[in-house]
């Protein structure tokens, strides 16, 4: 029995990250292709088998086709660093962006490009100031004008700015939320964290990854947490939505 439970202990349960800054050189993530293939190999030993790379993307500082380029030549360069290391691995990451909220943002004419791989699903990041109705009609215009599944990024670090009634609008409208697993690791996030996995307020996890000296890969030890507080079925529903994105991404129809 105590080498069972071991055994068991020591598995690292599968699942994909939506939500990381794996791209080297192209924001405050992974510097450089080294670090992109040292952060691929932590989130591979935690058990990741996919993940969709999610650089931030600011409208005030490049256009979408500026920052496709970039992306794209981040990617090139991170998958020559990962080739010899990780056979196959080239293929089991997908480009996305972690987008900043601007105004206007649901009048963009190129904003689907942002999403992730070929799916319909769009990681927004929101304002870190008060929010307002109009950022919120904005966020709804994407859903409902412009036909994309709007996932908050991290919504638990928004407490102060997201003002109770304009987010349950958002909610009654289908916005997924994305929790940081960091939430469930650093003692004063702990609280909010655990009610709202417990409160079906969460719907996918991620590492949000950046530097493996700063904010690393730390799905493994978020999910222990969850088992440790008896939120495995939650955890699990959870670990389903980032499969189902994960192969939306992919461009699997069937999702
Ligand atoms: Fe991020």
């Amino acid at each position: 029995m105590m080498g069972l439970g071991r055994r068991r202990a020591e598995e690292a349960t599968p699942f994909y990250d939506l939500h990381c800054h794996i791209l080297p050189g192209i924001d405050d993530g992974a510097k450089d292709a080294a670090m992109s293939a040292e952060l691929l190999a932590e989130e591979i030993r935690q058990g990741c088998e996919g993940l969709v790379a999610t650089p931030h993307y600011y409208r005030e500082m490049n256009s979408i086709s500026e920052f496709l380029a970039r992306r794209e030549q981040a990617f090139s360069e991170m998958k020559e660093a990962i080739a010899g290391d990780f056979p196959g691995w080239e293929r089991r990451i997908f480009l996305g962006a972690e987008v900043a909220y601007y105004p206007g943002i649901a009048q963009d004419p190129e904003i689907e490009k942002l999403c992730m791989g070929s799916s319909r699903y769009f990681l927004l990041e929101m304002p870190f100031s008060r929010w307002t109705p109009s950022v919120v009609r904005d966020v709804s215009m994407l859903m409902t004008s412009r036909g994309l599944r709007v996932i908050l990024a991290h919504l638990e670090r928004f407490e102060r700015y997201a003002d109770q009634e304009l987010l349950d609008s958002l909610l009654a409208e289908d916005v997924l939320v994305q929790m940081n697993c960091e939430a469930l690791l650093f003692r004063d996030m702990r609280k909010t964290a655990l009610a709202m996995v417990s409160g079906g307020l969460t719907q996918i996890l991620s590492t949000d990854a950046h530097r493996p000296e700063r904010r690393p890969p730390n799905m493994r030890e978020a999910l222990e947490f969850l088992r440790k507080k008896r939120l495995w079925g939650e955890a699990e529903q959870i670990l389903m939505n980032n499969a189902v994105i994960y192969r939306a991404a992919m461009g699997d129809k069937a999702r």
